[in-house]
C-alpha cells in the first residue's frame, strides 16, 4: 500500500536526513551551530536539481528573463535605501523569568514556554522590534566598517537593473532571475532548514510599466506559474494553497503579497513570496527606464517571485517520503533524485559480474548522475536507494554474461524487468523528460 504517513514525519525525515547523507547539523563536531545547516553529498543533488529546475523554468524556459549573480555584501547605503535597516523586523518578545527571547508570532514555541513556567503569570515583556540583518565588520583598520550580509538576494537585482539593460536587448517588459545566498539573524530558528539563519532564495524579479490593470494580471500570471512549479514537480496539490497577506502583515516594501504555502507536519507554512513591490526599490534607489522607441522615461513597478531554496527541498522531502510495510523510499520526481541511476553487479566477488557492471555504470555516468553500490546483499542496496529516492536500479547478472540485458528495478512499484544494455541510456533519457 502507497502510504504517506505523517504522523511523526518531521522526526523521520530528521533521522533520515541524517542517517542517508541529506541535511547535517552546521559545526556538528562543536555542538552545532542554531540556524545553520549543512547539505551532504545526496542533500546537495536534490538542492541543486531544485535551483536547476527553477532556472530552467523561469530563466530558460523564458524569452523575457535574464539571470544574475551579485555579490552578497553590498554597500550598506543599499540597505538604507531599501528600508531594510528600519524597516525589516520581526516582533521580539522575552521571557521575565528566563530571560530567553522568541518571536512573538511564534505560537508554538510561546505556547511551549508557558508551559515551562506554568506557575508564573505574565511571563511576556512588551514586544520589542527586532532587525534582522545580519552585521560583518570589513577593512583592516579600527574602526572597520560596518556592512551587512544580505537580507534578502533582491537588492543586487535593482542595483544592477541598469547594468543589464545598457548590457543586454532587454526591453520592459523583462525579468532579471537570481538565485543566491541570503542571511537573517532569526529570534527563533525551528523545523530543520525551515527557519535558519543562512538560507538560499531563488528570485524572479519583473519589471513592468507602472498600469495598475496590467501589473495585477503580471502578478496574477506568476502565482499560477509559480503554483504549477510545485505541482509539475510532484508536490501533492491538496497540500498547496495561496495565503494573501492583510496590509499589515506584508513586508514594508510590498503594495500586495501571496503566499504559496505548504502543509508541513507542523502546519500550513510559507513556501515561496509572490509580491507586488510596485516602484518602491526602483523608486528607492532612484533609478529609471527610458523607452527609446517612445522616449518615454518611468520608474517601472516590480512583480516578484521569492522562492526559498531550502523550504522548497525540505518541502519535497516530506511530500516525497513513503512507508511502505517495513520499506521506506522518498517518491521524488526523477528530476530532482539526487541519483538517477544506482548499478549493481549481483555478486561483489564475481569478477566478470563486476567488470560488467563497471563498465554499464561508466557509461551512464557520462550521462546522468549514477551510483555505485556493491555493498551487502541485493535487497539491502534496494532498501538504501529507496531512502534516498533512487527512481532505478540497474542489477547485472549471470543472464547478462549470456544474454546483454540487465535488471531494470522501479522504486515506486518495486517492479522489474529486463532490458538490453544498448536500450538502457534510452530508456532512462526517455523517463526523465
Ligand atoms: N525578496 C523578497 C523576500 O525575501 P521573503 O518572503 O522575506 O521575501 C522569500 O522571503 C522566501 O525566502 C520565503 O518564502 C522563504 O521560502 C525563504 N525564507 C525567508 N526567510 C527564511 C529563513 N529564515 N530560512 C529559510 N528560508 C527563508
Amino acid at each position: 500500500m502507497d502510504v504517506n504517513i505523517h504522523t511523526n514525519v518531521m522526526e523521520k525525515i530528521v533521522a533520515l536526513a541524517k542517517r542517508r547523507g541529506f541535511i547535517f547539523p552546521g559545526s556538528e563536531i562543536y555542538g552545532g551551530y542554531q540556524g545553520f545547516w549543512d547539505y551532504g553529498p545526496v542533500g546537495v543533488e536534490l538542492k541543486n536539481n531544485v535551483k536547476r529546475e527553477w532556472w530552467k523554468t523561469m530563466v530558460y524556459g523564458r524569452e523575457d528573463v535574464v539571470g544574475i549573480d551579485a555579490a552578497i555584501i553590498m554597500n550598506p547605503t543599499v540597505w538604507e535605501k531599501s528600508g531594510h535597516l528600519k524597516a525589516f523586523t520581526d516582533p521580539l518578545v522575552e521571557c521575565r523569568v528566563c530571560h530567553k527571547r522568541f518571536r512573538e508570532d511564534n505560537e508554538e514555541i510561546i505556547k511551549d514556554h508557558e508551559n515551562i513556567h506554568n506557575d508564573e503569570k505574565d511571563i511576556w515583556t512588551d514586544a520589542k522590534t527586532f532587525n534582522l540583518m545580519t552585521e560583518v565588520l570589513l577593512g583592516t583598520t579600527e574602526p572597520k566598517e560596518k556592512s551587512y550580509l544580505r537580507g534578502e538576494i533582491t537588492q543586487g537585482v535593482f542595483t544592477n537593473f541598469k547594468n543589464v539593460v545598457d548590457s543586454t536587448r532587454v526591453k520592459i517588459p523583462f525579468g532579471i532571475g537570481q538565485i543566491g545566498k541570503a542571511f537573517r539573524n532569526e529570534i527563533t530558528p525551528g523545523n530543520l532548514t525551515f527557519r535558519s539563519r543562512e538560507f538560499e532564495q531563488m528570485e524572479l524579479e519583473y519589471f513592468v510599466k507602472p498600469d495598475e490593470k496590467d501589473s495585477e494580471k503580471t502578478f496574477e500570471e506568476f502565482k499560477e506559474i509559480r503554483m504549477n512549479w510545485y505541482k509539475d514537480l510532484g508536490m501533492d496539490s491538496k497540500k498547496l494553497r495561496f495565503h494573501d497577506h492583510e496590509p499589515e502583515k506584508r513586508a514594508h516594501y510590498a503594495k500586495y503579497a501571496t503566499d504559496i504555502e505548504y502543509e508541513a507536519p507542523f502546519g500550513w507554512s510559507e513556501m515561496e513570496g509572490i509580491h507586488h513591490r510596485g516602484d518602491y526599490d526602483l523608486g528607492n534607489h532612484g533609478l529609471k527606464y527610458n523607452d527609446n522607441l517612445t522616449n518615454e522615461e518611468y520608474t517601472p513597478w516590480v512583480v516578484e517571485t521569492s522562492g526559498g531554496v531550502d523550504r522548497a527541498t525540505l518541502f519535497f522531502l516530506v511530500d516525497s517520503y513513503r512507508e511502505d510495510g517495513d520499506r521506506v523510499y522518498l517518491k521524488l520526481n526523477p528530476k530532482l533524485a539526487p541519483y538517477k541511476v544506482a548499478v549493481f553487479p549481483l555478486l561483489a566477488n564475481k569478477l566478470e559480474l563486476v567488470e560488467k557492471a563497471r563498465g554499464i555504470y561508466k557509461d551512464l555516468k557520462k550521462e546522468l548522475v549514477v551510483t555505485w553500490d556493491d555493498r551487502g546483499n541485493i535487497g539491502k542496496r534496494y532498501f538504501a536507494q529507496d531512502e534516498i529516492g533512487t527512481p532505478w536500479c540497474v542489477t547485472v547478472d549471470f543472464q547478462t554474461l549470456e544474454d546483454e540485458t540487465v535488471t531494470v528495478r522501479d522504486r515506486d512499484s518495486g517492479k522489474q524487468e529486463r532490458i538490453n544494455i544498448d536500450k538502457l541510456s534510452e530508456y532512462f533519457q526517455n523517463e526523465l523528460r
